[in-house]
């Protein structure tokens, strides 16, 4: 675990490339070819509209995209300005490096946290692949991609493995949850165990893991240029295997994909089981990053058609059913039930008493949001902050929808950021309701950890929904906040408190992705070509044909 100590630094000059301009308006900046990027080949999202099953990943579109920076050639930061780094991005880089897990001499991930004073270890030494996305995003953003290029590789060998909890066997293409290496001094081998699910706290697999695993091959391939990976064998055939195991035909009669609860980044029971928007919006952009990832030979060819039609239905189910606004919120109040026949407008028989109080006085005139969850007579109306960004990056929110999430984060700051940044979702569950949903989860009492707690990781995904939305001025006023306090109380793992002021109940200190999340937010602020690594832009074939309220 030893890190190198001279990396790092050095390229990084952060703050201030976008400094005293609250009005800037990065879009336009964006659209701008500012950046002359010799590459071999370019590498970006396959439209809807140009795909034509004939072309070969080799013939995608040449040229610059916005967004799109590669590292090829383009150094991290020695363009930007003299601006003091801020204190905190040096022990950022520290400790970062201070969780790195190494295999067999190679850095394959970083650790969850790195908590010496806690007595209990749990799984918090392990590297889980969603908590080493910003880990990795840190590590592109700053050119250094091998570490990455190994995650990957190593994450696929292991879904290669047989998983099993007890005698029932689990679908050949799941990542896993996390890994942990186990180094044996004496005999100097290193061996890895890995953890689909069979050990985790309640038995479930981490449905969300196979998707980061996409969305991080074309980060790396878009960071890097290096389309070599992407198209091994191996790396199709991971896909193939992922995208297997949710686009199999069934008894589904929503293009949405039907999770148990605890299956994401909430990782126990929260009332999540259905169609939780974070698996659906981080669904989406798998399919849309495989679709620009995926070649075109015969195997392939039949994924991309497939993708395609599932993508349309997905777009289409997604926009219409999950987005709440002033105007849709209304229309449900006055739902009428039981309507039987295509001719039904409450299709879903959702029944308008069991819209709870809150969402009323919360509902701004001015914004909006994907819902929770969607299922038949169930709609849950918490807002989700991780799906709701993951929706604009992968631009599964039309901009329309997009810009309003971003009102509805103006209109509703206190409730949503507070004095940290931000809530996983809003708002708690408290009394007999959380008896009831988390099973008497004692970790998830209100405003704590899952249940309305605040994580300091999720400013990387508020950061790029900003940039995205030519909104800089909303994500700087979260990093203002994370640097008044998140270095001084040790980079929890959450916060509690409606607020979020507490220091979470349980929560981990030096947790990996607080620090990488916030290294990933400044440096996409001072440099917001990044953007292009984990952002998808609209595309046209999958706008909504109806226009139903309001913020549309
Ligand atoms: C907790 C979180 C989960 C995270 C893990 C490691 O279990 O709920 O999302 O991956 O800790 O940090």
């Amino acid at each position: 675990m030893d890190a190198p100590k001279e990396t790092g630094l050095r390229k990084v000059t952060s703050v201030a490339s976008i400094p005293e301009m609250d009005d800037f308006d990065l879009t336009k900046l964006l659209d701008k070819p500012r950046l002359t990027i010799k590459r071999e080949r370019s590498f970006d999202e396959r439209s809807l509209s140009e795909m034509s099953i004939s072309r070969g990943l080799d013939n995608l579109e040449l040229g610059y995209s916005p967004g799109g920076r590669s590292g090829l050639d383009t150094p991290a930061s020695s363009t930007r300005n003299s601006f003091e780094p801020h204190p905190m991005v040096a022990e950022a880089w520290e400790s970062l490096r201070r969780s790195l897990v190494h295999f067999r001499g190679q850095p394959v991930g970083t650790i969850a946290a790195y908590d010496h004073a806690s007595e209990e270890v749990l799984n918090y030494d392990q590297v889980f692949v969603r908590d080493f996305v910003p880990s990795a995003l840190a590590f592109l953003m700053n050119g250094e991609p091998d570490i990455v290029k190994n995650f990957l590789l190593k994450t696929l060998q292991l879904q290669g493995w047989e998983k099993r909890v007890d005698k029932f066997r689990l679908g050949e293409g799941a990542m896993p949850a996390s890994f942990k290496v186990l180094h044996d001094p004496e005999r100097k081998t290193d061996t890895i165990v890995a953890d689909f699910g069979e050990s985790a706290i309640g038995r479930v697999a981490p449905v969300d893991s196979g998707f980061w695993w996409i969305i991080l091959l074309r980060a790396y391939t878009k960071s890097t240029g290096d389309l070599t990976l992407a198209e091994t064998p191996d790396c199709q055939k991971g896909m193939r295997l992922i995208l297997t195991l949710c686009l199999s035909e069934g008894f589904d009669t929503f293009p949405t994909l039907l999770c148990a609860d605890g299956c994401s980044m909430i990782d126990r029971r929260m009332g999540i089981y259905g169609y939780p928007i974070e698996i659906q919006a981080l669904f989406f952009m798998a399919l849309r990053c495989s679709l620009a990832m995926m070649k075109l030979d015969t195997e392939g060819k039949e994924f991309v058609e497939r993708i395609m039609k599932r993508l349309h239905a997905l777009s289409f189910h997604m926009r219409s059913y999950f987005w709440l606004d002033f105007q849709q919120l209304n229309d449900i109040y006055r739902y009428k039930t039981e309507e039987y026949s295509h001719t039904a407008v409450n299709k879903f028989n959702v029944i308008p008493d069991s819209i709870p109080d809150w969402v009323f006085d919360f509902m701004p005139t001015r914004g909006g949001y994907f819902v929770g969850n969607v299922s038949p007579a169930r709609m849950d109306f918490r807002w989700f902050a991780l799906g709701n960004c993951v929706a604009i990056l992968s631009s599964l929110a039309t901009p329309e929808q997009a810009s309003a999430i971003m009102d509805l984060f103006e209109e509703r700051w206190e409730e949503l950021v507070g004095e940290m940044p931000i809530k996983i979702c809003y708002p708690a569950i408290e009394s007999h309701e959380w008896r009831i949903i988390t099973g008497c989860d004692p970790k998830n009492t209100r405003w704590s950890y899952h249940n309305g707690g605040t994580w300091p990781v999720l400013l990387w995904l508020l950061t790029a929904a900003c940039i995205k939305t030519g909104r800089p001025q909303i994500a700087r006023r979260a990093i203002e906040l994370a640097e008044s306090r998140l270095l001084k109380d040790g980079w929890p793992e959450y916060y509690d408190g409606k607020l979020g002021r507490y220091i979470g109940k349980q929560a981990r200190k030096y947790q990996t992705w607080s620090i990488a999340g916030y290294l990933v937010a400044k440096m996409m602020l001072e440099d917001p070509s990044h953007l292009g690594m984990i952002s998808l832009e609209d595309d046209r074939q999958l706008r909504p044909i109806i226009k139903r309220s309001s913020s549309f």
